[in-house]
């Protein structure tokens, strides 16, 4: 890894440069008028007194421009339906570099966006459809004499076709639901159902299609199976195989291409049968969400690293912590990923709503630091500037697209 010091040498003599240089030169993207909108100056003003907050408040005017710091979670699903063209929009105009998808198969095994294989009854209006509710694993039941209502709908369970029919939903359920209506009314407080009115669903080759008319770069993430596999003869290779083909097909140079998994055989998978594309590979390392977890995985990272995985991604949390005198600090596994030459990405900001408790599963190393929203950027400058991080997943991208361009990150 570079030293901070190094990379924010590299990326000023950069900003010199003309704009085409950035690699943006192609497609719709050279003169994209990046729009921020007012949260990051809400949350900026937000912020406790000191250096940061005037650095950040030096940076209100622009100009912003997109930045590979910058990756879009989902689309932009603080207020977008998730894994829809709509989000997708949102995030590119708020300066993404880099846009995910995440990858399922449907039951004739093509790729299409969705965060989980088995997320349909929750993400999309599959339960209210007459002609596909029923060929859910397991259709809808209301609940009833004190028992929670249940649905469990995978893409598996129908055709690519289908799956393009269903219209795309804020993330969330209601359990104590009695009708299918009242179940799928469950979007949680600090989103907003103004955008969900029938979120336009992507394939992986739709996905792809936008993002390279874009001149944007891709992470399209390779989603552990929830049916047992092989899934009619369909193997975990074929289909980890299946991804990257998406790409080459379309001959797009695998230095845009950033694929990601949870499980290790995949990133093994693509680095002994597609190199170019592994050695971008990000292994999403979720061992760190139990405390032994934790210590396990700091302890493996040079044998991850000996193996050529190049990118770690835990969820933020795990890569800070607070030292002696409750200042937020790089963490044992953070310092373990950078000493064995890795990068680093994370995941994802603008994912808790609110932080005025302490914040939740991304803030629970720092929480005794965390007492209002503006904190988010504190956390982030540590990820960027002392654990130096390559970049950010962010549900909301316009809020870390203002940081990165107010330190040049991104390239
Ligand atoms: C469901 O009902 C229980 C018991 O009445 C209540 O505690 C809970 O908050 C309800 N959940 C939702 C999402 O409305
Ligand atoms: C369910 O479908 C009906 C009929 O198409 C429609 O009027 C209604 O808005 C839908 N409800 C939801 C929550 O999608
Ligand atoms: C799986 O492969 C076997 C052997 O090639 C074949 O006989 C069988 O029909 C296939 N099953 C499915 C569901 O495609
Ligand atoms: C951690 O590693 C030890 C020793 O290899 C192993 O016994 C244990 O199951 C591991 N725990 C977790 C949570 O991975
Ligand atoms: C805590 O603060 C004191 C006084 O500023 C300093 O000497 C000490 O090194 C700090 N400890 C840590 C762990 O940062």
């Amino acid at each position: 890894m570079r030293s901070f010091v190094a990379s924010t040498l590299l990326v000023s003599l950069a900003l010199a440069a003309p704009y085409k240089d950035y690699g943006y030169s192609y497609g719709e993207n050279s003169r994209l008028n990046v729009q921020v909108g007012d949260r990051p100056y809400y949350l900026v003003d937000n912020m406790d007194e000191g250096p940061l907050k005037q650095k950040l408040q030096g940076c209100s005017e622009g100009p912003f421009k997109p930045s590979n710091f910058v990756i879009s979670h989902r689309g932009a699903p603080l207020q977008y339906p998730e894994h829809t063209i709509e989000g997708l929009v949102a995030a590119r105009r708020q300066g993404a570099g880099i846009l995910e998808c995440d990858v399922a198969f449907t039951k004739d095994k093509k790729l299409v966006c969705r965060h989980a294989q088995c997320d349909l009854h929750t993400t999309t209006d599959i339960l209210n459809r007459t002609d596909l509710a029923s060929k859910c694993t397991t259709p809808f039941t209301p609940a009833a004499n004190g028992k929670v209502a249940s649905a469990k709908c995978c893409t598996s369970d129908i055709t690519e076709m289908e799956f393009k029919s269903l219209c795309g939903k804020m993330d969330g359920f209601n359990t104590n639901g009695t009708t299918v209506e009242e179940y799928m009314d469950g979007t949680p407080y600090f989103r907003t159902n103004l955008y969900a009115t029938c979120g336009t669903l992507m394939t992986h080759n739709d996905y792809i299609n936008k993002v390279n008319s874009w001149g944007l770069q891709f992470t399209p993430e390779l989603k552990t199976p929830e049916v047992k596999m092989p899934f009619n003869n369909y193997t975990q290779e074929q289909y980890a195989q299946d991804l990257i083909d998406a790409y080459k097909t379309r001959k797009i140079d695998p230095s845009r291409v950033w694929p990601q998994s949870f499980l290790p055989d995949d990133i093994f998978y693509w680095l002994k049968q597609e190199p170019a594309f592994g050695k971008q590979a990000i292994y999403l390392d979720q061992r760190v969400d139990t405390p032994e977890g934790y210590e396990n995985a700091t302890a493996s990272i040079p044998s991850l690293a000996a193996r050529g995985v190049r990118i770690m991604a835990p969820a933020f949390f795990a890569l800070t912590k607070l030292n002696a005198n409750g200042t937020i600090v790089p963490s044992e596994y953070a310092i373990a990923v950078k000493k064995a030459g890795m990068d680093i990405i994370t995941w994802s900001f603008e994912r808790s709503g609110w932080l005025n408790k302490g914040g939740d599963y991304y803030y629970q190393y720092v929480a005794k630091a965390i007492d209002n929203d503006g904190d988010m950027y504190t956390v982030l400058d540590v990820l960027a500037r002392q654990v130096g991080i390559k970049a950010m997943f962010s549900d909301w991208p316009a809020t870390v697209t203002y940081y990165a361009n107010c330190f040049g990150l991104g390239k």
